[in-house]
């Protein structure tokens, strides 16, 4: 059934570490081997066995519209005919910030960049030199890409490997990133009181993705707000996953509390490589050239990212949301029905259209610690069983489904269908 995967993976092992350009795709935490894929439609993907999927990830949530949406197609082929390239200015890097400003509450200035990693550092250092402070706060088993200042405690890919912390950052960053529970507001308020003065930033997945789907507490989110401005510190939410997938104006809109700096990527590139940060007018001119915190790149603003993201910006209406609650709520709702039928002991968390099943006995996870004790041999069971089944799921526990909006009413029956199919095996093992 993945004859060629599996040749194409011997191959590209030779060649490439580990075979993977991003460990999670390896799939080695569900103790199996990857799938190389030649076709993406609509909610569909093809591997080059000829193997047919429904795809639940949408790229790790860029795909909001699945794969080869039409006016996205337009847009980059009109773009790159006129160039794929400048390194120099063009109105449409305007027009994307312009985007942003309208649909992210707190965002008044916007710097792009190429990838969600580049937006977390980037936001880092600019905290840092708005704040003349040094230290970060994170919370375990949140993911802010893979810049050393967040390599500690990080969930996802380090996670699931077993790396927390990774060999090559240096002790000295290490020590500057300080980490805390998430929905824990009392860990984060005896961080900030035993370096009061220090602390620059706090840096937070307002809704945690990359330890399974977690969702903040009523209260959490404003209470970081609050110990922030007590203690003059900057708030950060990284809203890579969350902006523009959870509402048009991201988790600041849903729960109505506005960070200082928002960091975003995957939905505003449509599927081609980007990354942002926005936030406070004073915050944001204290960037070069304006100011003295230096951050820069070639292919910034780039007119074929521009393309593609803007014109997905731009079909984000308020339908596009409902449909995809309603889409995820019915997943949801048949998941939770099978697992009670069949007596399973897991939960499912969700928000919108970002959703994990989690092989657990608690009633829900509500941070890191729940999240490890987290059948992980089961997950990984499960995912074969859906694998063979057609369904391409997270390769790990720890990762969210991104739903897209174009899944049919065919895709959710199968959905719900092979999910019972699954869970009723692994009950009878
Ligand atoms: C919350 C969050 N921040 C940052 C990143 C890093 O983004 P990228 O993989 O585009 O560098 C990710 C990636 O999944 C993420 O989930």
């Amino acid at each position: 059934m993945y004859k060629k995967s599996r040749l194409a993976f011997n191959n590209a092992k030779e060649k490439i570490p580990g075979g993977v350009n991003s460990p999670v795709r390896a799939f080695k935490s569900v103790n199996s081997s990857p799938i190389f894929f030649k076709k993406g439609i609509g909610s569909k993907m093809i591997d080059i066995d000829d193997n047919e999927y429904i795809d639940c990830i949408s790229s790790w949530g860029p795909l909001i519209f699945g794969h080869c949406n039409n006016e996205i197609i337009k847009s980059v082929n009109e773009a790159v005919i006129n160039g794929a390239t400048f390194g120099a200015c063009t109105p449409i890097e305007t027009e994307m910030a312009d985007k942003i400003i309208e649909y992210v509450p707190s965002i008044e200035k916007v710097r792009m960049v190429n990838s969600g990693t580049e937006a977390t550092m980037s936001a880092i250092r600019l905290a840092r030199g708005f704040s003349k402070k040094e230290l970060i706060i994170k919370f375990s088993g949140n993911y802010h890409g893979h810049g050393d200042s967040f390599l500690i405690k990080a969930g996802s890919g380090a996670f699931t490997l077993g790396l927390p912390d990774s060999p090559g950052v240096t002790k000295n960053t290490a020590k500057d990133t300080l980490t805390a529970e998430f929905n824990n507001l009392d860990s984060v308020e005896k961080l900030f009181i035993e370096n009061s003065k220090n602390i620059a930033a706090v840096i937070v997945e307002p809704i945690a993705g990359n330890m399974g789907l977690v969702i903040p507490e009523k209260g959490f989110l404003e209470g970081l707000r609050n110990l922030c401005d007590t203690y003059n510190s900057v708030l950060i939410f990284d809203e890579v996953m969350t902006g523009f997938r959870v509402s048009k104006g991201g988790a600041q809109e849903l729960y109505g509390v506005n960070p200082d700096i928002t960091t975003l990527g995957k939905i505003i590139g449509g599927g081609l490589p980007v990354g942002a940060y926005g936030g406070k007018k004073d915050i944001m001119d204290m960037l070069a050239p304006e100011g003295p915190v230096y951050q820069a790149g070639t292919l910034s603003g780039n007119p074929l990212a521009m393309s593609a993201g803007l014109t997905t910006l731009k079909m984000l209406d308020k339908n596009i949301y409902l449909k995809l609650e309603e889409i995820s709520n019915k997943i949801q709702a048949g998941w939770e029905k099978n697992i009670k039928e069949t007596n399973t002991n897991a939960c499912v968390s969700r928000v919108g259209s970002m959703m994990t099943l989690f092989f657990t006995n608690k009633k829900s996870i509500r941070n890191y610690n729940d999240a490890l004790e987290c059948n992980t041999t089961m997950y990984a069971k499960y995912f074969k069983l859906m694998l063979d089944m057609g369904i391409y799921l997270p390769p790990s526990q720890y990762e969210s489904l991104f739903l897209s909006s174009v899944m049919t009413e065919n895709d959710i029956e199968k959905l719900i269908s092979s999910n019972k199919k699954a869970l009723e095996i692994l009950k009878n093992e």
